[in-house]
């Protein structure tokens, strides 16, 4: 018998339900992005991004189980992001999920958005188990992710000031690209030399699996005010690609490096980050050079969705995982915690 889960997603500024039958497979993925309206005030302005989850989010769930072509009868639980992300904003999916699982006696199962990233990949990627090493980078997160199990995840690395996607924006304003940056310096860089400014790579040596990407967007914003001091025009491709690179490199060598630490054969992405053409193309070519099979979700995918949630929700949900309609949204949800 499969298990059909209808999964709601709200922690930032996307509106988003999907589908889910058993983990894997995606039945409808709907997603209502406000990107257009943040995008005025050059980041997300969460008290918008509330208001406009309440608006929607009855819309899109109606639209995913329509389109799911299922009824109500089928679906088995409801699964929602209840954390980490805003905390207005996630209450708008909380709420809605437990109205639901009240009105229609179905079981509630609370998410977290980041392990809702990983799992992302296995979607497409029907063979794909645990255990493996996951690279999850977003606008507010970095972490390298040990996936032992279907529902077990350990913090192996993470960021000590900003995080991947953050530094892609802040660059991007900076260069005159607006926001959301990561998308445009992807683009941009294509065009550019990615060796032609020596941008510094930080390592840590106390923690061999974390990153720090503040010195670099200060060495991108010295290079750039040195420019205009001196007159000097700079090329915004080049600079668009050698800070690329430098997030790349240590990105790709910090994550091999975990994968085979740990004895992984399997390396994953995940994240809006994960959408990087260049940082894909590095992982693949480093993984098939370190001997590890290397995995990444579709675009679709990689940005804030309701699928992904499906599916941590579906192997939550046969592990027993069970909330109350007591569920709260918790801002600061760490990686791997059980509430
Ligand atoms: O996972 P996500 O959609 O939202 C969060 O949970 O944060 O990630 C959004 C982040 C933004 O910082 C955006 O600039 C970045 O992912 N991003 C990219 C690309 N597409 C989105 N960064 C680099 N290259 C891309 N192609
Ligand atoms: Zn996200």
């Amino acid at each position: 018998m499969s298990i059909n889960i209808l999964a709601i997603e709200s922690s930032c500024d996307e509106t988003a339900a999907a589908v889910v039958t058993d983990g894997r497979v995606v039945r409808s993925n709907v997603i209502y992005s406000q990107i257009d309206l943040h995008t005025l005030y050059g980041g997300v302005v969460p008290e918008i991004a509330s208001r406009k989850h309440v608006e929607k989010v009855n819309q899109v769930i109606k639209s995913a189980v329509s389109e799911s072509g299922l009824d109500w009868e089928d679906i088995d639980a409801i699964a929602v992001t209840y954390g980490p992300g805003l905390v207005g904003a996630l209450l708008v999916g909380v709420s809605a999920a437990k109205a639901i699982a009240y009105a229609k006696k179905k079981p509630l199962v609370g998410v977290n958005h980041i392990e809702g990233h990983i799992m992302a990949n296995m979607i497409e990627h029907p063979d794909l188990k645990p255990p493996f090493m996951c690279m999850v980078a977003s606008g507010g997160h970095s972490h390298l992710v040990y996936v032992k199990n279907y529902n077990e995840f350990e913090i192996v690395g993470r960021t000590r000031d900003d995080a991947a996607g953050e530094a892609f924006d802040k660059v991007a304003r900076a260069i005159g690209l607006g926001y959301p940056g990561g998308p445009k310096i992807d683009k941009l860089a294509k065009e550019g030399n990615p060796e032609a400014i020596a941008f510094p790579r930080a390592y840590m040596e106390d923690a061999p699996y974390d990153f720090s990407f503040s010195g670099l967007k200060s060495a991108v914003l010295n290079y750039l005010n040195g420019c205009e001091m001196k007159h000097i025009e700079y090329n915004k491709a080049d600079v668009a690609a050698s800070f690329q690179q430098a997030v790349i490199d240590v990105l790709t060598d910090n994550s091999v490096r975990a994968a085979k630490d740990y004895g992984c054969n399997i390396l994953t992405l995940a994240g809006g980050v994960a959408s990087n053409t260049s940082l894909r193309a590095h992982m693949a070519k480093c993984c098939e050079k370190a001997g590890l099979a290397f995995f990444h979700p579709s675009g679709i995918y990689c940005t804030d969705n309701a699928a992904m949630i499906g599916v941590a929700g579906y192997y939550e949900y046969i592990n027993g995982t069970r909330h109350g309609l007591d569920l709260n949204a918790v801002p600061n949800l760490k990686i791997g915690e059980k509430r």
